[in-house]
């Protein structure tokens, strides 16, 4: 991998942070593990090529791993409350959602994908149904 095609984006988003210094700065909740799946910093600059190609190569390609999977993801940064609860996509206490409303960011992932990690889905009703092996096919028409 080249450092320039990391470096780039880092200084981009750090000089489009600084712009915005005098709006209030998106509460990120504490992750889950010692480390992200790939550095902090490229994360940040550039976490959704990860998933895209992660998501090519599944759905084009038949070749099925977990490490910048969706799924994976959410297992460590979308947390419960300490009421226990989970938050939605909808809400700035999402992990995701919390940089994306505050950058005006929007995502349809959350359409078809779970928003939550699987303990989210174990006290639902429709206990394990709801899993992101079981998102809506692209081809099923929509209600
Ligand atoms: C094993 C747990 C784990 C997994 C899986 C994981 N992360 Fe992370 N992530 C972390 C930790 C820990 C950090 C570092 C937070 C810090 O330094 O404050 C982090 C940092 C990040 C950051 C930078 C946040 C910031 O402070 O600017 C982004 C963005 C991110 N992760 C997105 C993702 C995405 C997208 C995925 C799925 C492809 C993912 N993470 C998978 C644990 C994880
Ligand atoms: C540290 C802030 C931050 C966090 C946390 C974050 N994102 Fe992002 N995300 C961004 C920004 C900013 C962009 C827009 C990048 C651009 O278009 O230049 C983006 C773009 C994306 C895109 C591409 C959208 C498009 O139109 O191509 C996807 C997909 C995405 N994020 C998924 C996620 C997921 C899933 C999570 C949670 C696991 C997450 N992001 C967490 C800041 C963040
Ligand atoms: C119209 C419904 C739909 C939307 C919207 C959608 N997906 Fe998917 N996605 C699917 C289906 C169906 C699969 C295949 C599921 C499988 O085989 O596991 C899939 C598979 C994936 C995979 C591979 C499985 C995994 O988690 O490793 C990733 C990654 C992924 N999608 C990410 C995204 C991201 C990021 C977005 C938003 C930019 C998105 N998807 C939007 C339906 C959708």
């Amino acid at each position: 991998m080249r450092l320039s095609s990391l470096v780039l984006p880092a200084l981009m988003l750090m000089a489009s942070t600084s712009a915005q210094a005098d709006a209030p700065k998106p509460v990120l909740p504490e992750p889950l593990g010692e480390r992200c799946v790939e550095p902090t910093e490229v994360m940040r600059a550039r976490h959704w090529e990860f998933i895209l190609h992660q998501r090519d190569e599944t759905v084009h390609r038949g070749i099925r791993t977990t490490k910048h999977s969706l799924k994976n993801c959410l297992e460590c940064h979308v947390r419960a409350n300490e009421a226990g609860e989970y938050p939605r996509a909808s809400s700035p206490e999402h992990y995701c959602s919390a940089c994306h409303i505050y950058a005006g960011v929007r995502i349809d992932c959350f359409e078809c994908h779970a928003d939550r990690p699987h303990a989210a889905y174990d006290a639902l009703e429709h206990h394990g149904r709801l899993r992101t092996e079981d998102v809506k096919r692209p081809e099923e028409p929509q209600p």
